[in-house]
């Protein structure tokens, strides 16, 4: 059943990049759903054809989709649905978005897919057999000091949030190696996944943008946990996601008990 489900989850992804891609030259139709918070024609379309797939393939097993909403999770099986993550990357035309689609049982991880429809990458996670990136296993970085890292952020969209951000954003940037902000959340777990990133955090996440990206990072060799250190559940807003190796050591500058130099070489 597990394969079955993880095969759907590509077959999905795949087909609701597909249209992403091919929709990526024409004029957008862009509609503000929220605070900072854009949508797009195709963020929709794309969700439609995950959400119809999933249906004819599993009718009984309860969806939740960023942009039809649906179940909250609970027990049994739930596929969390982001259609198209980065949609205002999307909408700048910056290429840098994804397809995420991962799939819980009693709300914890199964098996989870990220799609890069532009550079044809398929991140896969399947739990207890490991993570791919196109066939082939992948491991997060072997990093162990924070001076030599390369970490990513995202900014949210409340001013509440961009606030306590900076905050964090002024005790790890001159601490680590750089800071990058890609503008996809899933696309940046899958990328400490396969360790082109050694770490990511933000405080405004919410389940479709880490459902399939905390089983890579899990599956990968990583470790996921909120900002307070906590093991990570997907519904959780606030994650830190990273190699494993420097977790702790950004914890406690997160918490501001790191007693570092600014940057040792
Ligand atoms: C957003 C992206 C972005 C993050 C936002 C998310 P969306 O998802 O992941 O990187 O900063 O918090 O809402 O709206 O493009 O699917
Ligand atoms: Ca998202
Ligand atoms: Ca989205």
């Amino acid at each position: 059943m597990k394969e079955h489900v993880l095969q759907t989850a590509i077959e999905a992804a795949h087909r609701a990049g597909k249209l992403i891609a091919e929709r990526y030259p024409d004029e957008r139709s862009i509609t503000l759903k929220g605070y900072r918070d854009i949508v797009t024609e195709v963020d929709t379309a794309a969700e439609s054809i995950i959400i119809d797939l999933v249906r004819e393939r599993f009718p009984k097993h309860a969806i939740l989709s960023e942009e039809a909403g649906g179940a909250g999770i609970g027990a049994g099986i739930t596929w969390v649905v982001d259609p198209l993550d980065g949609t205002t990357n999307y909408a700048h035309r910056i290429p840098c978005f994804c397809v995420s689609v991962g799939v819980l049982e009693n709300g914890k991880p199964l098996a989870g897919v990220i799609y890069d429809p532009l550079r044809s990458q398929t991140f896969i996670a399947k739990q207890g057999k490991g993570a791919l990136l196109n066939g082939k296993p992948i491991h997060t970085s072997q990093a162990a000091r924070l001076s030599r890292t390369v970490l990513a952020l995202d900014w949210g969209h409340s001013d509440e949030v961009r606030a306590q951000t900076i905050k964090l954003l002024l005790r790890t940037a001159p601490r680590c190696g750089t800071v990058r902000a890609l503008g996809s959340a899933a696309l940046a777990l899958a990328y400490v996944a396969v360790g082109w990133l050694d770490g990511y955090f933000s405080l405004a996440l919410k389940p479709w943008d880490t459902a399939a990206g905390t089983l890579l990072i899990a599956e990968a060799g990583g470790r996921c946990t909120t900002l307070d250190g906590d093991p990570y559940r997907v519904g959780v807003p606030d994650s830190l996601a990273t190699n494993g190796l420097i977790h702790d050591e950004i914890l406690a500058v997160i918490a501001g008990s790191a007693q570092l130099p600014a940057v040792h070489r």
